[in-house]
């Protein structure tokens, strides 16, 4: 037996928002002071689209900034507008897309991710990152799903706090967006939301807050929609109440482009930074007009000179750092990193003939069908991408792999374009599966059909897929489908009809390796789904209660606390594929669960032990998944949430023992009559599980006395 330890000491540095730098507070003091209350004004606002106006006879840089969070976004030219420069210099590495990166599980690779990310911004002379992207993913159309990381808050937490600690190692500040409630497109410019306190604190607010409080992210993006009748950047109750006073934030808070809409309530409620992308830049709302109501008296110099001094120390944090990092791009290392987290976020959904790992001694010819097999995905559509250095697909992938024994006939399927169904592409991809071995499809989404700024018409396959998938599979038995996307698909049909299904992502520069080593069993996949894939959109939350995408643009959170698996869980309504689901190439049986105690008081962690038994013959990773629930709730409750989770490698045959820990005051509930967390006291199931839907034990224990 094994006893896998914890060993993520990089969780463990305590990251306090504190500004006791008392040198560094003096110089600040002091540029303040010979600042005059024009050139305050200019270094609040844009100057170009990813830059802020610096004061040069004073020594202080503008703020330098770039997309986020798929890698370093390429240069634009000078003259203006979003062309590129078209440089030899700014190509990057691609990452893998948000919730490739929550698939993992693995907060360790979010850190790595956090400091390639970090390193590749500092090489590029970049001071903010737009990344992460955290917004909880509450429709599964939604058009950023792909950015986003997941549905559930606590995965969203422990993926962001270590994103955001890698990237600040390289005296580059995250910028954590979109603050707060950004969970749709449609409209996303106009509309207001109206959602309960308590699940803004349960479900929305929480890696938001721990952004700030442990990952101590120095800047923050506040979102284009309006929260309870607020625009976020002009927000009070989020900006100065919530964010500052009760996180203690002491960095800037950044417009998104061209989402301020006023110069007095935005700079008293809040906001820092104003970027957007239109020129002229002088007449945003933080430039002349800034000045006037300074002048005017509608906002007080003291807050100008607040928001100058948090811009100054994000600026001692980067470009005037006294111990700068030195940064580095496109290197070996950064694609390990990306090679990893690809090869760690894809998902195992059905292997039913074990036809996976391929068995390449017996294979002679395979067919590659699916424009998915070729295309890259660093940029696309609208929304930020990179000019990847280099990006390869699943069909060089599976070249590079096999192409010296195996040969590989690749046949297009179909064309990423709507209402373009070409029969004879079908008649081409089953003449090439039917003289082939094996049949690979690509199918799916991808960077121009999941986009920014609009969200999905609805969940169903583009561009003819399932034609595709149909005459394919009734021409070889072997038909494997490998789905490309960044957000749940239907695939009922899929999932009824085919044997072996595999699930990856926009999976950057390395991601058609990590393909072809997951498909060739030199990786044992162990990627598992951040959300719910439902049966149908008519049955997922904001569907099923009719708040998508609101009335008069209002969009009433109605399902409250009962966003993604909580939902369905407490409704009993099964999934197409539930939340944390994934399969193996082996199995693991899970046995001894146990507890420390019976009995707890609300300062109390919960140690909980379980054993994780591999009993196949293939080392494999297993992440274990422990839900909590509390029956006889006072309040309405989710019938279980996750609470802790780790991956841990089993070796083949081996047996660990795997340690989960809980403090009993994150099973408080917020009580909105109180405005506070409530632990109640009494009994709570503890459940371990391979999935949301697929618990391995369960275990009941008592608080007492609650608060
Ligand atoms: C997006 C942000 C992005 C910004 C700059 C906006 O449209 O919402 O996420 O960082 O553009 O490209």
């Amino acid at each position: 037996m094994v006893t896998f330890i914890a060993m993520l000491t990089f969780t463990g540095v305590a990251f306090a928002q504190n500004n006791n730098d008392a040198a560094i507070e003096a110089k600040i003091s002091n540029l303040i002071k010979k600042m005059t209350l024009e050139e305050k004004v200019t270094v609040l606002h844009a100057n170009s689209i990813f830059k802020t106006g610096g004061i040069s006879r004073l020594g202080i840089p503008g703020l330098s900034m770039d997309d986020g969070p798929l890698g370093v976004r390429e240069e634009l030219s000078a003259g203006g507008g979003w062309t590129p420069a078209n440089l030899t210099t700014d190509s990057a590495t691609f990452f893998p897309n948000g919730s490739a990166l929550a698939a993992t599980w693995n907060p360790s690779l979010a850190y790595r991710y956090g400091v390639a990310l970090g390193e590749e911004a500092r090489a590029r002379g970049k001071d903010v990152i737009l990344a992460p992207a955290i917004n909880i993913t509450r429709i599964p159309i939604g058009g950023r799903t792909y950015e986003y990381l997941s549905e559930d808050p606590f995965l969203n937490t422990q993926l962001a706090v270590n994103a955001i600690k890698g990237i600040q190692t390289q005296n580059v500040a995250a910028c954590v967006k979109h603050f707060a409630l950004n969970n749709q497109e449609t409209n996303r410019g106009t509309v207001n939301v109206e959602v309960s306190e308590r699940a803004l604190r349960e479900i929305y607010f929480p890696a938001f807050k721990a952004s700030i409080e442990n990952a101590n992210s120095w800047s923050i993006m506040s979102a284009y929609n309006k929260v309870r009748g607020e625009y976020c950047s002009e927000n009070d109750y989020l900006l100065n109440k919530i964010l500052r006073g009760e996180w203690g934030f002491k960095g800037i808070v950044i417009s998104d482009w061209g989402g301020t809409h006023s110069t007095v309530a935005a700079a008293n409620n809040g906001l820092d930074v104003e970027m957007g992308s239109r020129p002229p830049y002088d007449s945003y709302y933080f430039a002349k007009p800034l000045l006037d109501s300074v002048k005017a008296g509608k906002v007080s110099e003291k807050t100008i000179d607040d928001k100058v001094r948090r811009i100054l120390w994000v600026l001692y944090k980067t470009s005037l750092s006294k111990s700068m990092a030195k940064g580095s791009l496109n290197t070996p290392a950064h694609s390990q990193t990306v090679y990893d987290i690809a090869s760690e976020s894809i998902v195992l959904l059905k292997n039913d003939k074990h036809l996976l790992p391929l068995n390449t001694a017996g294979i002679k010819t395979i067919a590659v069908i699916g424009d998915n097999a070729t295309r890259t995905n660093h940029s696309g559509g609208f929304g930020a991408g990179v000019k990847a250095k280099y990006e390869i697909t699943p069909l060089q992938g599976l070249q590079n792999a096999l192409g010296k024994k195996v040969q590989i006939n690749f046949a297009q399927g179909y064309r990423a374009k709507l209402n373009d169904d070409d029969p004879s592409l079908i008649t081409e991809a089953v003449n090439t599966a039917k003289n082939s071995d094996v049949a690979i499809l690509f199918i799916g989404g991808n960077r121009d059909y999941e986009s920014e700024s609009r969200d999905r018409k609805d969940l169903s396959l583009p561009f003819g897929e399932q034609a595709l998938v149909d005459a394919v599979t009734a021409a070889n038995a072997n038909t494997i489908v490998v789905v490309i996307g960044g957000a749940p698909y239907d695939i009922n049909k899929i999932k009824k009809d085919n044997h072996t299904i595999v699930w990856s992502w926009f999976n950057g520069s390395e991601g058609g390796h990590a393909l072809a080593d997951v498909l060739t069993g030199k990786i044992n996949p162990s990627g598992k789904l951040p959300f719910t894939f439902p049966v149908a959109l008519d049955e997922s939350p904001a569907f099923y209660l009719h708040t998508f995408p609101g009335d008069n643009l209002t969009a009433v959170y109605k399902e409250g606390i009962l966003v993604g698996y909580r939902w369905y869980d407490t409704k009993n309504i099964a999934p197409l594929y539930p939340f944390g689901y994934g399969l193996s190439y082996t199995n693991f049986n899970y046995s001894g669960l146990k507890t420390d105690k019976k009995t707890y008081n609300i300062n109390d962690n919960i140690t909980i032990t379980t054993m994780v038994k591999n009993t196949g013959k293939r080392a494999g990773k297993e992440t274990v998944e422990l839900y909590i629930g509390k029956p006889n709730s006072a309040v309405e409750r989710a019938e279980k949430e996750l609470k802790a989770f780790k991956k841990v490698m089993v070796p083949a045959g081996k047996e660990v023992m795997v340690t989960l820990s809980v403090p009993v005051k994150s099973l408080a509930y917020y009580d909105e009559g109180k405005s506070k967390w409530v632990v109640e006291a009494g009994k709570y199931n503890l459940m371990v599980g391979k999935s949301s839907r697929d618990i391995e034990a369960k275990e009941t224990i008592s608080i007492d006395g609650g608060n």
